[in-house]
C-alpha cells in the first residue's frame, strides 16, 4: 500500500473516503466536530439518531455528506474516551481499514492518527497505523487457483497528523513502519509456506536472496562443516530426515567495524513431526510454523536493513525438519554438543533447545554485545501466557528490562518468566550431562533453563514465542510476531527512537 502524511482540515480533503472517531457515548472527536460544522451538524443528528453511538469496532460509511469535498465519510466508534489506548487504537485502525478495502475506496485519509492514545506520542500512532493497516489487507493466497478478489481494493492511506511540526517526526514513524510492516510480511509469508516448500533449503535461499538485495554477508553452512565443528546435538534432530539441515548465518554492518553485533538466533524447524516420539494427528499441520523464529529474525533484518539502521546485527538460523524414520534419533540417545556437554535425548519431540543449543554455542564467535533467541519452543508457555505475550527469559535484568519496554511500545508484548536455577534440577540425568526434558511442571522454564546452559559467555535473553507467532482456528496463520518488539529495541539500540 501506498503511505502519506500531512495536516489539514477534514472537510477540505478531496480523497475518496475521510475517517474520522466517535468515542462512546455519542462524542465526536475533533476531526468529526470539524465535519459537522461544515455539514449543518448532520454528523450530530447521526450520532443523536443512534445511528451510529461510537462502540468499539462499530463503523459507519457515509455518502454525500454536505459541506465536504470527499466521496465518503467513515465514522468509526472508538469506545470510551478514558480507555482509548493501544490496543483500542490498533482496533479502530484496522476496522478502519477493513472497510474501506471492502466497501471499495481506492483512498481513505484518516484522522483517526490524530486522536489522542494514552502514553503516545503522534510518531507512534503513525507507526502503529501503517502496520495495523499492511495487517489488514495482508493475504496469503499464493496456492489458491481462484483468488478471492476485491474489486477495487485501498491503494492509498493518508495519515493526519494535527500540527505541522509534528511533520517531520510522522514522516520518519511512517518509514519505520512500513520497513516493520514488510518484515511482518516477509515473516509471515514464510510461516505460511507448507513444510514440502519452506524446507531448511527453502530459507536458506531466502537468505541468500535477502543478502544480495541488501549487500548482506550471508554464509550457509553444511551438514558436513556442521559435523566438523562439533554439532551434534544440531545434527541428531536433523537425522530422521531426507532434507539437509541446514545453519544460515547473516551479518549487517551498519554500525561502526569494531561495535560488537546484536546477535539474534531464529529456531528453524521446518516441520515438527515429534520425531520418533511422535506427536499427536490433530493440528499437526501447525507444526509447520515451527520455523517462525527463523521467519522472524529474518524479517527483523530485512525491516533493519531497509531502515538502513546504524547497527550491526548478525543473525544464525539452525533449521532441520524433525522427522522420523530409520535414520531418526531415539529416546535415550546421547549426543555430545557443540559445547562437549552431553545430553540425553528423553523426548525427541525437544528438539528446539538440541538445534538451538548448538546455534548459541556457535554464536560466541561473533564477541557478540547480546544474544536475542527466538523459537515456537514450548506448548508449555502457550498454557502459561496464551496468546498474548510471548514468554521472556533473560541472564542479564537491564537486558530483560529493555525487551519487555520494546515489547509494550510496539504492542507486541512479552512478559518474564524466572530463570532460577531450583528449576536447573529437573534436567539432571544419570548417564549425560543433562536430559532434554525436565518433567510435566514448568516446561517453558525448564526449556530456557536447557538453553541458558549454553549461553554463559554473553548477555542473553529468549523469546518462546509458541502462543504469539501465529494463530489456529478457522482463520489460522502467521501473525508476523515479534518482529515489532525486536525492530522497538533495534530503533532505540540504533538512537531511532527515545
Ligand atoms: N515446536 C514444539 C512446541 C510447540 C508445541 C509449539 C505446541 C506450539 C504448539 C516443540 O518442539 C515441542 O514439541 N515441545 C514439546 C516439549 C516437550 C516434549 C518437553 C512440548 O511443548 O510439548
Ligand atoms: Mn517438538
Ligand atoms: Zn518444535
Amino acid at each position: 500500500m501506498e503511505f502519506s502524511i500531512k495536516s489539514g482540515s477534514p472537510e477540505k480533503q478531496r480523497s475518496a473516503c475521510v475517517v474520522v472517531g466517535v468515542f462512546e457515548p455519542r462524542k465526536l472527536t475533533l476531526a468529526a466536530e470539524l465535519i459537522d460544522n461544515a455539514a449543518r451538524s448532520h454528523l450530530s443528528d447521526i450520532v443523536r439518531r443512534g445511528d451510529m453511538e461510537g462502540k468499539a469496532g462499530s463503523t459507519l460509511l457515509l455518502h454525500n455528506v454536505p459541506g465536504t469535498l470527499c466521496d465518503r465519510v467513515l465514522l468509526v466508534g472508538l469506545g470510551k474516551e478514558k480507555e482509548f489506548g493501544d490496543r483500542e487504537y490498533c482496533d479502530a485502525v484496522r476496522s478502519a481499514v477493513r472497510t474501506l478495502n471492502e466497501t471499495g475506496s481506492f483512498d481513505g485519509t484518516v484522522f483517526l492518527t490524530e486522536t489522542n492514545v494514552r502514553k503516545r506520542s503522534a510518531a507512534w500512532r503513525v507507526r502503529q497505523a501503517a502496520i495495523v493497516a499492511e495487517q489488514t489487507v495482508y493475504r496469503f493466497d499464493q496456492f489458491k487457483s481462484k483468488k478471492d478478489k476485491v474489486r477495487r481494493p485501498l491503494r492509498k492511506l493518508t495519515f493526519v497528523v494535527d500540527r505541522r511540526n509534528e511533520l517531520a517526526a510522522a514522516e520518519q514513524a511512517l518509514s519505520e513502519g512500513q520497513a516493520i510492516a514488510e518484515g511482518m510480511a516477509l515473516a509471515m509469508d514464510l510461516a505460511n509456506l507448507p513444510g514440502n516448500v519452506c524446507t531448511p533449503g527453502h530459507l536458506a535461499e531466502t537468505a541468500l536472496k535477502i543478502a544480495a538485495d541488501h549487500k548482506i554477508d550471508c554464509q550457509v553452512i553444511e551438514r558436513d562443516e556442521m559435523a566438523a565443528l562439533g554439532m551434534h546435538s544440531l545434527l541428531s534432530v536433523a537425522k530422521g530426515s531426507h532434507q539437509d539441515p541446514k545453519l544460515i548465518v547473516l551479518q549487517y554492518k551498519g554500525g561502526k567495524g569494531d561495535e560488537k553485533p546484536v546477535l539474534l538466533v531464529g529456531k528453524g524447524v521446518t516441520f515438527d513431526t515429534g520425531g520418533i516420539s511422535l506427536k499427536p494427528a490433530p493440528e499437526m499441520d501447525e507444526m509447520k510454523y515451527d520455523m517462525c523464529g527463523a521467519a522472524t529474525v529474518l524479517g527483523t533484518l530485512k525491516a533493519t536493513a531497509l531502515l538502513k539502521l546504524p547497527i550491526n546485527l548478525t543473525v544464525v538460523v539452525p533449521s532441520t525438519e524433525n522427522m522420523p524414520g530409520g535414520g531418526a534419533s531415539r529416546p535415550g540417545d546421547i549426543v555430545t554438543s557443540m559445547s562437549g556437554q552431553t545430553i540425553e535425548i528423553l523426548n525427541t519431540d525437544a528438539e528446539g533447545r538440541l538445534i538451538l543449543c548448538d546455534a548459541l554455542t556457535y554464536a560466541a564467535r561473533f564477541e557478540p554485545d547480546t544474544v536475542i533467541d527466538v523459537a515456537t519452543l514450548t506448548g508449555a508457555c502457550v498454557i502459561a501466557l496464551g496468546h498474548v505475550a510471548s514468554g521472556l527469559f533473560a541472564n542479564n535484568d537491564a537486558l530483560a528490562r529493555e525487551l519487555l519496554n520494546a515489547g509494550d511500545e510496539a504492542h507486541d508484548r512479552a512478559w518474564q518468566m524466572p530463570l532460577w536455577n531450583d528449576y536447573q534440577e529437573l534436567l539432571k540425568s544419570p548417564f549425560a550431562d543433562m536430559a532434554n526434558i525436565g518433567g510435566r511442571w514448568g516446561g517453558s522454564i525448564t526449556a530456557a533453563c536447557f538453553l541458558a546452559r549454553f549461553t554463559k559467555k554473553y548477555v542473553w535473553a529468549h523469546l518462546d514465542i509458541a502462543g504469539t507467532a501465529w494463530k489456529s482456528g478457522a482463520d489460522k496463520g502467521a501473525t508476523g510476531r515479534p518482529v515489532p518488539l525486536l525492530m522497538h529495541y533495534l530503533l532505540k539500540r540504533g538512537g531511532k527512537l527515545r
